[in-house]
């Protein structure tokens, strides 16, 4: 009942970030690992419970049996042969197989064509790269559907891991050196996740979003992100524009398109596109984004973010200003 209430639990097709829905090549793969050591185990499983229920029923004492013990025996060397060979050779199956799988998994994809994305944790939130297109984005990860893509990670801080589970499996993020891991999303659509190592006060609120798109709107992002409209001629995001800078924004975050190039916080160029602010755990909304500006650790504990105590004007102007980034 317990195994069957897991699989009716978890095998939930619309299950956004189950393992058992794979949505990619790699997650596939690794999915295909676990349905092999599952099935491994579950034969094992029911061979030892079948001899024990055939034990139990077959040798369970009668009514009128005298009470003594049976014959004593020890040692039988076929058995014992069989089941240290049995186990070494299911070990070996598994062995060999994902030690395999994980090697083609921890390297550059099998394709010299592969779109390269440097990935930075950062406690607590996500900095990437497109060192071929000149394109920095935070949070919201685009790829385009049907392209392996590489993924070149590494931390700022302490470390990470990266975990999208329809795309593949976790890997870590270690300040000072740099793990490879490709993915590849079959059909559009948004893949969440999340930071799956401990990394902090704010680790739960480092969630993971992927946007898969078609080529041709991967193209049309892309565009979008080199020649972002970042400088508002007039009304209230101009007055943003301004605050931007005296309010010290600029010191942290950086925005294409302008003279703001700070990179300690998430650079936040065509920030209206994106989904979700703060890590992802926030809907990008004026009001959601009113709030966590007024106090960022307040909306996120452990938030790196301090507290500016802007103006409600300052506030307001910034809002427009950012809300107008698309
Ligand atoms: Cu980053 Cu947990």
């Amino acid at each position: 009942m317990a195994l069957l209430s897991a699989f009716a639990l978890t095998g939930c097709a619309a299950a956004p970030e189950s393992v058992l829905n794979p949505a990619g090549p790699v997650a596939q793969m690794q999915l295909s690992y676990m349905y092999l050591s599952f099935w491994i185990m579950a034969a094992i499983f029911l061979v030892v419970a079948g001899v024990l229920v055939v034990a139990v029923i077959r040798f369970r004492e009668r009514r009128g049996q005298e009470r003594e013990l049976p014959p004593q025996v020890e040692g039988n060397t076929a058995l014992e042969v069989v089941w240290t060979i049995v186990p070494i050779l299911l070990l070996a199956i598994l062995g060999v197989v994902t030690v395999a799988g994980s090697f083609t998994l921890a390297r550059l994809a099998p394709s010299s064509r592969a779109l390269v994305v440097q990935v930075t944790g950062h406690q607590y939130w996500w900095a990437y790269t497109y060192p071929s297109l000149g394109i920095t984005t935070a949070n919201d990860l685009h790829i385009p559907v049907g392209e392996k893509v590489d993924l070149e990670l590494t931390s700022k801080d302490v470390m990470h891991a990266f975990w999208v589970p329809r795309l593949g499996g976790k890997t870590d993020l270690v300040p000072g050196r740099t793990n490879y891991m490709w993915i590849e999303a079959d059909r559009p659509g948004v893949y969440t996740g999340q930071c799956a190592e401990f990394c902090g006060t704010g680790h739960a609120d480092m969630r993971l979003v992927v946007e898969a798109q078609t080529p041709a709107q991967f193209q049309a992002w892309v565009q979008s992100m080199k020649h972002p409209s970042s400088v508002p001629a007039s009304g209230l995001a101009r007055q943003g524009y301004l605050d931007f800078k005296t309010a010290g924004c600029f010191a942290c975050h950086a925005i294409a398109g302008t003279p703001y190039q700070g990179v300690v916080g998430p650079n936040l160029t065509n920030l209206a596109q994106r989904p979700m602010i703060a890590g992802n755990i926030l809907r990008n909304t004026p009001a959601n984004l009113a709030a966590w500006l007024r106090n960022p650790p307040g909306v996120k504990p452990g938030a790196l973010m301090p507290n500016l105590h802007l103006s409600p004007s300052q506030v307001r102007a910034l809002v427009a200003y950012l809300e107008s980034l698309h």
